[in-house]
């Protein structure tokens, strides 16, 4: 930063050799001109902070000099040192913005001293508002930039996660339909008979209206509706005959078992229950099993599943029968509306039966997992 720099015009040369004179040991750099003309050529070579002007002057005026150093220097402080003639006009100047304070000749010492004190802060605190503004002016503009680079940013990371994240569901599924598969295989005549379960319990679903999660949900359920069947032997799962009292029995361990064996699965959580009570009846009888639930204890899960899984196992080929018809499926699951089905769940399986036909129970159906995260 340059000295602190002071211009006099004034065209007695007197009076510029005594403020030369006053202010030699202020540590000022002291300039001086006696027209007007040679003031303005004198600061496009050395730059000031103040400029203190006479009023009366041959050729320009003090007026018309500050008024030109306010057009070509604007950050110059403009001082008049005038005389009480001139008065009026200084007054005038000052009224007009035109300059900072009035001198009076003639001057105290001390007064003038404090004055270009003052009007040098006065320059240094304009400059470092200036400088404030700027440096605000460009910080906004930087973070203004910033936020969009943020937006932008943003926008693509959520779309990146909602992709990774259906990724993992589709993932998630297919691994939950792996393990079904290996349930349904122990078993020749089961094959493919949990995802069917959990197509047809996924359009019941639909048709009653639930939310999509309810429906993944359910759909999930129907997958693992039977895992427990792992944990029962071979041999009665694959009998052929009547099973006796004993081995019904044993049969009907699967849905605690499965619900044992997907507790441990955090993801799986929702679904422990639906598993569990998928062979509860709507009544509450001794014929439901574990619990002996009824009604809206049971989880609308497990009561739509019990629909689905009773018309997926008529209409398929057991070794003792051949696949039923959809007329005798009907009749069986009106019989049993209100003690062993939730009447709710038999009406929307009729009602899907009804428009989609025998098409509803064909055998070679996956749930479209893609085409369901995706709406
Ligand atoms: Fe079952
Ligand atoms: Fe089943």
């Amino acid at each position: 930063m340059q000295d602190p720099t002071v211009l006099f015009v004034d065209d007695e040369v007197n009076i510029l050799k005594a403020l030369q004179r006053l202010l030699r040991h202020e540590g000022w750099t002291v300039l001086t001109a006696s027209r007007g003309a040679e003031a303005l050529d004198l600061l496009r070579k050395h730059p000031a902070q103040l400029v203190v002007s006479d009023q009366r002057m041959p050729e320009m005026s003090g007026v018309e000099l500050l008024s030109a150093i306010r057009e070509q220097h604007p950050n110059i402080v403009r001082m008049m040192l005038t005389g009480y003639t001139e008065m009026n006009v200084a007054v005038q100047a000052i009224n007009h913005g035109e300059i900072y304070r009035l001198i009076t000749k003639p001057w105290n010492d001390e007064e003038l001293k404090a004055t270009l004190r003052q009007a040098f802060d006065h320059y240094a605190l304009k400059n470092e508002i200036k400088r404030l503004n700027q440096v605000t002016r460009e910080q906004n503009l930087r973070l203004q930039d910033m936020n969009k680079n943020l937006e932008g940013k943003v926008r693509e990371r959520t779309k990146q996660l909602a992709e990774k994240h259906q990724e993992l569901r589709i993932a998630y599924v297919q691994t939950i339909r792996a393990l079904a598969e290996a349930v349904d295989a122990k078993d020749a005549y089961t094959r493919g008979h949990s995802e069917r379960v959990g197509v047809y319990a996924s359009k019941m679903g639909r048709e009653l209206g639930l939310p999509k999660e309810v429906i993944e949900r359910v759909y999930i359920s129907g997958l693992l509706h039977d895992v427990g069947k792992i944990g029962v032997r071979d041999a009665v799962i694959t009998k052929p005959d009547r099973l006796t009292p004993e081995e019904y029995e044993e049969i009907k361990e699967h849905p605690a078992i499965g619900a044992r064996i997907l507790q441990p699965v955090a993801f799986l959580s929702d679904v422990v229950a639906c598993v569990k009570h998928h062979h509860e009846w709507f009544d509450g009888s001794e014929r439901g099993y574990p619990d002996q639930l009824a009604g809206d204890r049971i989880p609308l899960p497990s009561r739509i599943i019990i629909v689905a899984d009773t018309v997926e196992a008529m209409t398929s080929d057991r070794p003792y029968r051949k696949g039923l018809k959809l007329d005798s499926v009907v009749r069986e699951l009106v019989k049993y509306s209100g003690s062993q089905f939730d009447p709710k769940c038999v009406d929307v399986m009729l009602r899907l039966l009804e428009s989609e036909g025998d098409s509803f129970v064909k055998k070679e159906q996956k749930f479209d997992i893609h085409a369901f995260l995706e709406v």
